[in-house]
């Protein structure tokens, strides 16, 4: 199963709606990247404006929170109608407590890790999450290219949650994804992908969904 999570960080925010809807019919997820100038050094979406895209997205949300201080900022995200929260191991002070109160809001729980944490760090953590996202570029910005050194990370996360017999957790990849990019990261074994800028810097999104799906498949 492949999932295509499409991320409006590049969209044109004054007219999100539309650009939403540009993509609806053929994604899983709207990706929304929330960024508060202090975890990252740029800024996207207050929550007020977060919950307000979420409320009328008319897909599944899927909440990439690159906030500081997650294990409370995060919270507010649980009273909304969002699909997913996932939250950055490098922001949370006890990240089992908060993808535990994540799940018990009844979403999906998702933990990122950034280029340089190695998957150990989180294997302890690995019955707690409904998804794992593996950063392929720092977090912060989007059109970066992707680092293929995380390449052997998603490799690794594959066979733990294959060895563990997770079946039904997520494995995503987020930045540099494209229409080349995205094959090696299914051969490693993601299975969920955010794409950003080769989406919306097209003049066709929904046949870039597509295609990035049609590839992922092909693999
Ligand atoms: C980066 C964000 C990404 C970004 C991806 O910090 O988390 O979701 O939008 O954009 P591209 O696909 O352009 O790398
Ligand atoms: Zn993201």
């Amino acid at each position: 199963m492949i999932r295509i999570c499409p991320s409006i960080l590049n969209a044109n925010f004054a007219d999100l709606p539309n650009e939403i809807l540009k993509v609806a019919a053929v994604s899983d997820l709207l990706h929304l990247d929330v960024m508060d100038g202090v975890f990252v050094p740029n800024t996207t979406f207050s929550f007020e404006e977060a919950r307000n895209i979420i409320d009328y997205s008319p897909i599944p949300v899927d909440a990439h929170l690159m906030i500081a201080d997650a294990d409370r900022t995060a919270l507010n995200y649980l009273e909304t109608k969002v699909a997913s929260v996932t939250v950055h191991f490098e922001a949370c002070g006890n990240p089992k407590e908060l993808l535990r109160k994540i799940r018990g809001a009844g979403k999906r729980s998702g933990l990122a890790i950034k280029p340089d944490t190695p998957f150990s760090e989180i294997e302890n953590l690995i019955e707690d999450l409904d998804m794992l996202l593996i950063m392929t570029v720092e977090p912060g910005f989007g059109g970066q290219s992707f680092i293929e050194a995380m390449v052997p990370k998603i490799e690794k996360a594959r066979k733990w949650l294959d060895a563990k017999e997770l079946n039904s957790t997520w494995l995503q990849v987020d930045g540099g994804i494209n229409l080349e990019t995205i094959k090696t990261a299914r051969k490693a074994g993601a299975d969920t992908f955010v794409a950003g800028s080769v989406v919306y810097k097209s003049d066709n999104p929904a046949a870039v969904i597509d295609n990035l799906r049609k590839l992922a498949n092909e693999e």
